[in-house]
């Protein structure tokens, strides 16, 4: 099948890209490269030996939206494109609800005038807010956002349900992603954060590459085993084969599903420090500095709806994250500038 992938360029997309060239589909990158290099689609040739057609375009933008779905006829969109930094979020609410948003609106509504009413939509554990129980299944409630960005990923679940519901053509698929870490195993692609990194994972490797001094850890005072805030994290591999399998999925009639992608475990912070420092035999020094604001103690899936409908189920285990996303950071410090 012909995909589009918004924001492709970006971390999750770009992994998501090899897998579908893999799995044979032809996926078509339109991003307007805020987040993203250019450089990441050399990278992709390198991995697959099929370069990926590339549009520089705004998901807001109509007129180039239009051009990309005349010329490409995409059979269907896996919707990535967005603005996700949480902090920047509270700062800046009136651009992540433009971004997220309008450009959301007026991809879907290209697509409907281009008789294109097929989605994948990235959505997030976010939208479970402090969840009312663990593991969180898909029957789990949502809840209240803390930030903006979760409130734009919230609203866009609402919106996408609603559309498909009013018109049943549409057949849409909510992915809620826990939390991807990880990098390609060539150790040429992985997550390229601007500035200091808000995620654990890109932090703990910019300590281990010597570019921040220690790790703070924020909070050692949760109901959790060890204190600490225990997350489920993904490959960030596994999660671009969980958008294969969920093509399969997007039939006609299959109407509106929704998915937890996540490996079911639960890592605390202090757990991915200490795999991080056995898969990599570096040491990783750390603070414990007060609670982050809008934090959550516990978080992880049952990831048994996406193995039975899907066919899919995570892989690779933590170790394997803990070495990949190292062998990224050290061959590539300064990410695709490298
Ligand atoms: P990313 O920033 O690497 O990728 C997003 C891409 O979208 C970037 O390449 C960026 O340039 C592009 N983009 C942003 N606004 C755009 C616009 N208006 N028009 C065109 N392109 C635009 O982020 P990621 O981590 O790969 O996340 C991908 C998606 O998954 C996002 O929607 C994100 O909210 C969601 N998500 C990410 C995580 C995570 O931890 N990384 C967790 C849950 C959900
Ligand atoms: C964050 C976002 C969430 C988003 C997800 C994926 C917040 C509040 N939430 O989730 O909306 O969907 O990323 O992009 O930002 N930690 C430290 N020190 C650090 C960084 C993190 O101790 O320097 C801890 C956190 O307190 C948390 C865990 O590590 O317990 C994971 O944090 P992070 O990687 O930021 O992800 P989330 O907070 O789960």
């Amino acid at each position: 099948m012909k995909i589009l992938v918004t924001g492709g360029a970006g971390y999750i997309e770009s992994h998501t890209v090899i897998e579908l060239q893999k799995a044979g589909h032809e996926p078509i990158i339109l991003d307007n490269l805020y987040n993203a290099s250019e450089k990441v689609i050399s990278r992709i040739e390198a991995i697959t030996g099929k370069r990926p057609a590339f549009y520089n375009t705004d998901i807001r933008d109509r007129e180039g939206l239009c051009k990309v779905f005349d010329e490409e006829k995409p059979d269907a969109v896996i919707h990535f494109a967005g603005l996700k930094a949480v902090g920047e979020s509270v700062k800046k609410p009136w651009e992540y609800y433009d971004n997220n948003i309008t450009g959301t609106l007026t991809l879907v509504d290209v697509m409907r005038q281009h008789g294109c009413k097929n989605m994948i939509f990235s959505s997030s554990a976010t939208v479970y807010g402090d969840p009312a129980f663990v593991p969180i299944t898909e029957e789990c409630p949502k809840g209240t956002c803390t930030n903006p960005y979760g409130w734009t990923k919230s609203m866009l679940e609402q919106i996408l349900t609603d559309v498909q519901y009013a018109d049943k053509e549409w057949n849409v698929i909510l992915l809620r992603y826990f939390n991807p870490i990880g990098a390609h195993k060539s150790g040429t692609m992985g997550e390229n954060p601007n500035g200091i990194p808000n995620n654990l994972m890109p932090y703990i490797t910019q300590v281990a590459v010597g570019k921040l001094k220690e790790l703070h850890v924020y909070g050692n005072d949760y109901d959790t085993p060890d204190g600490t805030g225990v997350r489920d994290y993904i490959h960030v591999v596994d999660l671009a084969k969980g958008h294969v399998c969920a093509l399969k999925k997007l039939a006609p009639g299959s109407g509106l599903n929704i998915y937890n992608l996540g490996t079911g475990h639960g890592y605390s912070v202090l757990d991915i420090v200490k795999n991080f420092e056995a898969a990599n035999g570096i040491k990783i020094p750390y603070v414990i500095d007060p609670r982050r604001e809008g934090d959550i103690a516990t978080c992880y899936c049952s990831a048994a709806k996406a193995d039975k409908e899907l066919g899919w189920k995570a892989q690779y285990d933590i170790r394997d994250m803990c070495e990949d996303s190292w062998r990224w950071q050290k061959n590539n410090p300064n990410g695709y500038d490298d």
